[in-house]
């Protein structure tokens, strides 16, 4: 939600801050801009408009060698050239990009009666309120550069510094005031630097060897650089040329550098016209990095890196899945695998709808966060609110130092590798096959699985990636089904079981991406009010796999056939459905054939997108992670 990148270095900024904001688009693209820093003037280069990055000319700053940069997903003010980041003061002298909300932004407004504002937007009071801080530090000391040099440099570079610490000490007071959460950077016509801070909202330093850069996200770090640190909340970072420092209330720390395992290629689309179509066919390594070294199927046991509290499994009562859209779905898929295999109680709640209520005992209680970002505002909100009522939380995520993983008390990696395509595909399928190693990791230790059987479940998993395999191999006939009935009025999943957070997710993928009308449906729901909506020109797409009762909705696959219905049907072997209008297999995934199932329902999304022309990887209206509630 909303990208933010910056460079400071060597070389010509605009050009560097333009490609990281075209790798950063899945994260909102109704507007975007740069503000560039040319070394020795004393204005910023401003460009900004609506629409994608591919409408923002950059401006020819061949000696900018400082920028920011940012692509909008909108929250206050319509997606306008004015609106679009980076938002300057009255002076020209600082620019600020934003990711977040700024709750309390019109009480700040009001402060700022003398200051004139030229957008909607709740950001443009930090570039005024910096405006301010300057002024009043000014009032005290003017910055005429013949002050605090005592170290035999330039005056011009006594004054870079000077104004840079007075740039990192704004950007602290100013935020201190700030209610809600952000990312912001900013940089100032007076010194060579970019000065960034978060809270609540991603952010990660890049360290190149003559060269710092900023972004929300690390596939727009990756070509540049493979060293990172993940900011904390608070955390004000000074990113000048090739060093970095931090601040953390008020004191300089060390930063603390990780290494990105993946490379550049990973983020790049590798060939596929779409990055959604090359995700939905890296599933099966994607997979085999989920499953990998976790797994031994000859002993029946699953070991991830969670410890839990001695004795904590055994007397827990409750999972609580905490997740919004597609993680929501395998939320669900999830719950029903801790009942089955694991024998709790287990729960998936919409996370945006969630409070800590039931008079549950905390401590028998854990609360899962399931999130692909790790970032998703709703998601956090409930994994606090878990927390605070004292349950054992835990982050399930793809994302290495996101806020899930400082925010529970354990995380666990899906290890999909990057997801671009803003509509979600390989991580639903780690995202279920991590959960249910954790439910035959907790099945065991509970004594509710035998060795048996969790090498039954452990053999299936395993064999994901080659079934899935042979579902993309099926890709040309699906595309063929897409594109007949492309042109339909409305679309149905159904699915029971397994099956039916499957058809919830089937049906997300298709309307997200083809804006066309779909609904997932429990199988017997159809027959309680939705039947009314079914005609000829409604086709339904059925999960009719092991897992997924496909018996029960066979019976209600005939109901919708009697009102005209086409049936699209995915099946295993041993489910005789002869009557569908089409019929794709799935090869033998015991309980997870579901899961395979949704590998042709994600390729029927995308071809009749594809077949209509939309914007697959940035879909209207949506963006990567949803950081705001
Ligand atoms: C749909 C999709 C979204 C996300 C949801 C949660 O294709 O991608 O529904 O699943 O916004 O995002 P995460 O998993 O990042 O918390």
């Amino acid at each position: 939600m909303c990208g933010i990148f910056g460079y400071v270095g060597m070389e010509s900024a605009g050009p560097i801050v333009y490609r990281g904001l075209e790798t950063l688009e899945y994260r909102g693209y109704d507007s975007a801009g740069i503000a560039l820093r040319e070394d020795g003037s004393d204005t910023l280069s401003v460009a900004k408009r609506a629409g994608e990055v591919s409408a923002l000319s950059v401006p020819d700053e061949s000696a900018s060698t400082c920028a920011i940069g940012h692509t909008r997903w909108s929250t206050h003010g319509p997606p306008t050239d004015a609106n679009a980041h980076p938002h300057t003061d009255c002076a020209d002298s600082v620019a600020v990009v934003h990711n977040g909300i700024v709750e309390n932004h019109e009480e700040l407004a009001e402060e700022l009666a003398d200051h004139t504002f030229t957008s909607e937007t709740d950001t443009e009071v930090i570039p005024h309120l910096l405006e301010a801080a300057f002024d009043e530090n000014a009032s005290e000391e003017p910055l005429d550069g013949s002050t605090s040099r005592t170290d035999g440099g330039s005056a011009t570079d006594g004054v870079s510094s000077r104004v840079a610490t007075e740039l990192r000490r704004g950007v602290e007071s100013v935020t201190d005031r700030l209610e809600g959460s952000y990312a912001v950077a900013a940089v100032h016509t007076g010194a060579d630097c970019i000065v960034a801070t978060r809270q609540e909202s991603p952010l990660v330093v890049g360290h190149g060897e003559d060269a710092s850069y900023l972004a929300s996200d690390v596939p727009a770090l990756v070509e540049h650089t493979r060293e990172v640190t993940y900011l904390e909340d608070g955390d004000i970072a000074v990113l000048q040329a090739g060093e970095v420092s931090i601040y953390r209330d008020g004191e300089r720390v060390e930063p603390t550098r990780s290494t990105i395992d993946w490379d550049a290629d990973a983020a790049q689309k590798g060939g596929y016209e779409h990055y959604m179509r090359k995700e939905i066919h890296e599933q099966p390594t994607a997979l085999r990095q989920t499953l990998g070294s976790r797994v031994d199927v000859n002993a029946g046991t699953a070991s991830l890196d969670v410890d839990f509290p001695k004795g904590y499994l055994e007397s827990l009562e409750e999972i609580q899945l905490l997740a919004m859209g597609t993680s929501y779905y395998a939320g669900q898929y999830a719950a029903t695998l801790f009942e089955s295999l694991a024998g709790v109680r287990a729960t998936p709640v919409m996370a945006s709808e969630y409070t800590y209520t039931g008079g549950r005992d905390p401590w028998r209680t854990l609360s899962v966060a399931v999130t692909q970002s790790g970032e998703t505002a709703d998601t956090l909100g409930a994994l606090r609110e878990a927390g605070a009522a004292g349950a054992r939380t835990l982050g399930v995520t793809n994302t290495l130092g996101s806020s899930v993983t400082r925010e529970a008390d354990d995380a666990l990696f899906i290890r999909a590798g990057p997801e671009i395509g803003v509509a979600a595909t390989k991580t639903f399928a780690s995202q279920v096959s991590t959960l249910a190693l954790l439910a035959i990791a907790i099945g065991r230790e509970r004594g509710e699985l035998s060795a048996a059987e969790a090498r039954s479940h452990l053999e299936d998993l395993t064999g994901l990636p080659g079934a899935i395999q042979q579902v993309l191999d099926e890709e040309a006939r699906i595309r063929e089904t897409a594109h007949e009935y492309a042109d339909s009025d409305a679309f149905f999943f159904v699915g029971r079981e397994y099956g039916h957070p499957v058809a919830l997710e089937g049906a997300l993928k298709l309307k997200e991406i083809s804006y066309d009308h779909a609904e997932g449906f429990a199988a017997g729901e159809l027959k309680h009010g939705p039947l009314a909506l079914v005609t000829d020109q409604t086709p339904v797409l059925a999960v009719l796999t092991e897992g997924s009762r496909p018996q029960e909705t066979l019976n209600n696959v005939a109901e919708v056939q009697a009102r005209g219905a086409p049936t699209i049907g995915v099946t295993s072997d041993d489910v005789a459905a002869s009557s569908l209008t089409e019929t794709f297999d799935v090869p033998d995934a015991g309980i997870f054939e579901p899961l395979v199932a949704n590998v042709y329902f994600q390729l029927f999304a995308y071809h009749v997108a594809n077949a209509k022309g939309r914007s697959i990887d940035k879909p209207r209206n949506l963006a990567k992670s949803v950081t705001v509630e």
